[in-house]
């Protein structure tokens, strides 16, 4: 084993927890809430390898203080949009994220938002514990019918997107995708390709499931809002920044969109309070991936990795650098 010890941000699942010592490395375990960034600077400093979760920045500043002898920092989630990989490069520290095990309560998570929404079930609950007097009516709560063939639109097709899809048409919703990765007018697992205009345009609700990146930051912004159709909803399990916050507030507020289920937040943890203030929008905190299996797998990969790193092995699931 090299020299150095295992630095873990937070600490982790407590079966992840009670497996850590097997490892056989000098730990330095943080607390349950993020560190303040003070303190990671201070418990990195001479790491042979690092777990960290989507809540803490790995930047220039992480790597100069871990020292030379840091080879892998293992990130417990399938984004990493919180790690300077320009900077692992030049320090020559392997990255990991943990694709995969995520999906299918990710995508499960999507659809409880899907139907949250569409059906206005956290509204209902509202209502309901209002204590305001009520009786069965016709018209009172109604909301979208998905399974008469209401339309999804999903925004990036990889392992996530396509495991919201295969629920989707579970539901007997018609669904369509688009992926910069294909061709428009072809079909994957039954679902069609088409164009991001032509998915804003006919689809009734949306859903995202692309990466943070430069070139996907407020790919959801005013003038693809606009491209919405009237009364459709927009989901959102990836990254808060993806969507122009400021601008579906406007579309909430003017009607123009019917609702918004939101995981991720542009400004996380904290939540805009126009948003609070909707009656339209189902708020999440950022809970996609929360199944008890689920948070045991990412974090068992993520152990795998430092393992398999500081072992001299290539990981199970490296994000490439650029
Ligand atoms: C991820 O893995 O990137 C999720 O956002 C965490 O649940």
């Amino acid at each position: 084993m090299p020299a150095g010890h295992l630095y873990v941000a937070r600490r982790l699942t407590d079966t992840v927890m009670d497996e850590l010592p097997a490892l056989g490395l000098e730990l330095t375990v943080g607390e349950v809430a993020p560190p303040s960034p003070e303190r990671m600077l201070a418990d990195i400093v001479g790491a042979a390898a690092a777990i960290v979760t989507l809540t803490e920045r790995i930047d220039a500043a992480f790597f100069d203080a871990a020292g030379p002898q840091l080879r892998v920092v293992a990130n417990v989630a399938v984004g990493f949009d919180n790690i300077d990989l320009a900077e692992a490069k030049r320090h020559g520290v392997v990255i990991t994220n943990t694709p995969g095990v995520l999906d299918e309560a990710t995508a499960d998570h999507t659809l409880a938002m899907l139907l949250a929404i569409t059906r206005r079930v956290v509204e209902a609950d509202r209502f309901a514990r209002s204590g305001e007097p009520w009786i069965w009516g016709p018209t009172m709560l109604v909301g979208l019918d998905i399974s008469a063939g209401a339309t999804l639109g999903i925004i990036g097709l990889g392992r996530i997107g396509r495991a919201v899809a295969r629920r989707a048409q579970a539901f007997g919703m018609r669904v369509i995708a688009s992926h910069p990765r294909l061709q428009v007018g072809t079909q994957l697992d039954k679902v069609e390709i088409v164009d991001q205009a032509e998915l804003l345009a006919t689809s009734d609700v949306v859903t995202l499931h692309v990466p943070l990146r430069p070139d996907t930051r407020h790919l959801i912004d005013a003038d693809a809002l606009a491209s919405m159709k009237p009364g459709a909803y927009l989901l959102n399990a990836a990254r808060g920044g993806i969507v122009d916050e400021t601008a579906l507030i406007a579309a909430l507020r003017s009607g123009h969109l019917a609702g918004a289920a939101l995981d991720t937040f542009e400004g996380e943890p904290v939540i805009n309070p126009a948003l609070r203030e909707l009656d339209n929008v189902v708020l999440q905190p950022h809970i996609g991936s929360a199944g008890g299996t689920t948070r045991d797998n990412m974090c068992q990969l993520a152990v795998r990795n430092v393992a398999r790193v500081l072992a001299g092995e290539p990981p199970e699931t490296p994000v490439p650098l650029p």
